[in-house]
């Protein structure tokens, strides 16, 4: 048994950067990890790997799409699946062995094993009990399933099951058009399937600036997905490894099915608390069965806190970053703060789509006078030059004052370009300093400026 002054459950993005900080704050740490790697879902079956195989695929798309118009001739590649996932294995392994060697650097203890809380101030690894004098609680999300669709990992597959597929599936059927399913979607129609996406609702990607949905919409079938919207799943039978998926369509509850060779869930996730003995410790809950925080992420019992998806917000890598770094300050006895007004968030298709703070939809509902600056990548000489015109930037900004309210992207490199709007914003900026701001020519950026020109007197390349 070890004594230490924080233990955080969980090595995942919210967990091993709050573990970092908390030991360069000074305090004694401990990490708890049931997985045999470090980074949990974030770097072993979530974002790095899908983004190896977003990679990995786009280059090919270029190759097949792009490349003879450049005057890159010669055969386009054909894909080796088992090198490809060889690939994202290996990404996947210098990423948790990164967050190793930065335990073992700041001489954070990685405690190997699933942890539980049989009390306060004690967590508990396999049978040993050791002592804390703050527990975090780290244990991110986990797939929500859907009634009448079993997950087998094979034909009805998680994201975690699309990301190690046997092979590339001739047909694949996506439930859910949010980023999981736009994401994992284009991945696999790059690579030659035919993906039909079913959403429950009337747009894809729900929250996000209603222009951008559509403008999205209107890529991703240009590109060759094909959506069904306004549609319900209501369950997925599976036989002699094919499914059926039979869906509802809302507009008249019309009965319909497909026949697909793999059906992708991606409807979603829940937070992840199984085994952790909340309920014993009488931890208050949220009604969607998050972990109920206060200001400072402590829970209602003292000394234990929560971050990342476990509790409210979005759940997203970064933002647990954020929590996680700002926790290790409360715990230090400092006063951790996390702007949840600026957080980004980016889809990594191509092209990417990134978003921070208000979209118009919520504006007009406040009654927030607002104005909006958009700008085209068709009038970016960069964009144009690598094929890249596609989508644009919009940026809203308060009506009198000219501050920054929010922006959103849909274009190359967006979930990049959109950070100088964070910047921007959490100095409390208006457009008019971003439009001021000197912004290097050739370059993407000079459409987040064109856009903030736009709610001025007018962007000059349009
Ligand atoms: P999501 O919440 O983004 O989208 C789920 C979609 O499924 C919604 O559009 C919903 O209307 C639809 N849906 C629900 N039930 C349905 C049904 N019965 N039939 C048809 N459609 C149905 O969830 P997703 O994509 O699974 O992602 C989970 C979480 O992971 C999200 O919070 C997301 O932010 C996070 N994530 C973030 C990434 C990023 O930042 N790039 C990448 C991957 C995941």
């Amino acid at each position: 048994m070890a004594s230490y002054d924080v233990i955080i459950i969980g090595s995942g993005p919210g967990g091993y950067v709050c573990a970092i900080r908390c030991a360069q704050l000074g305090l004694k740490t401990a990490c708890v990890e049931g997985r045999e790697t470090l980074g949990g879902t974030c770097l072993n079956v979530g974002c790095i790997p899908s983004k190896a195989l977003l990679h990995a695929s786009h280059m090919l798309h270029e190759a097949e799409h792009n490349f003879g118009a450049m005057g890159l001739k010669g055969k386009s590649p054909s894909v080796d699946w088992k090198q490809m996932l060889q690939y994202k294995t290996d990404t996947i392994g210098q990423n948790t062995k990164g967050v190793e060697f930065l335990f073992k650097k700041n001489k954070v203890d990685w405690l190997k094993g699933w942890g539980s809380i049989p009390a306060a101030g004690k967590v508990k690894v396999g049978d040993e009990v050791h002592e804390a004098k703050n527990i975090i609680i780290a244990t991110g999300s986990d797939v929500a399933t859907l009634p009448g669709v079993e997950i087998d990992e094979k034909v009805v597959v998680s994201s975690t099951g699309a990301l190690e597929l046997g092979k590339i599936p001739k047909k694949m059927v996506v439930i859910g058009a949010g980023v999981i399913g736009l994401e994992l979607g284009s991945v696999y129609k790059r690579l030659g399937s035919e993906v039909q996406v079913i959403e429950f609702l009337d747009a894809v990607t729900p929250g996000m600036d209603s222009e951008v949905q559509r403008q999205f919409q209107k890529i991703m079938t240009k590109q060759g997905l094909s959506f069904t919207m306004g549609a319900a799943v209501q369950k997925v039978d599976v036989a002699k490894n094919k499914a059926k998926v039979h869906y509802k369509l809302r507009k008249d509850d019309s009965e319909h099915e497909v026949d697909a060779d793999v059906v992708l869930v991606a409807t979603g996730r829940k937070p992840y608390t199984d085994g952790l003995g909340l309920d014993a410790l009488g931890v208050k809950m949220t009604d969607r069965g998050q972990i109920a925080v206060d200001a400072h992420w402590q829970t209602n019992i003292p000394g234990i806190y929560a971050i990342g998806d476990v509790i409210e917000g979005p759940m997203l890598a970064h933002k647990a970053e954020d929590e996680g770094m700002a926790a290790a300050d409360q715990v230090a006895g400092k006063h951790g703060h996390v702007n949840y007004g600026v957080i980004p968030g980016v889809i990594y298709t191509h092209p990417e789509v990134a978003n921070v703070g208000a979209t118009e939809e919520m504006l007009k509902a406040e009654g927030h006078k607002y104005k909006a600056g958009k700008f085209s990548f068709m009038g970016n000489g960069r964009a144009k030059a690598n094929f890249a015109a596609d989508g644009f930037v919009k940026i809203l900004a308060d009506a009198e004052t000219d501050r920054i309210l929010g922006a959103h992207i849909i274009g190359p490199s967006a979930g990049d370009l959109i950070h100088e709007v964070c910047v921007a914003m959490e100095f409390g900026a208006s457009a008019e300093d971003l439009a001021l701001t000197c912004h290097a020519h050739p370059t993407y950026s000079e459409a987040v400026r064109e856009a903030a020109l736009a709610c001025g007197l007018g962007a000059i390349h349009s």
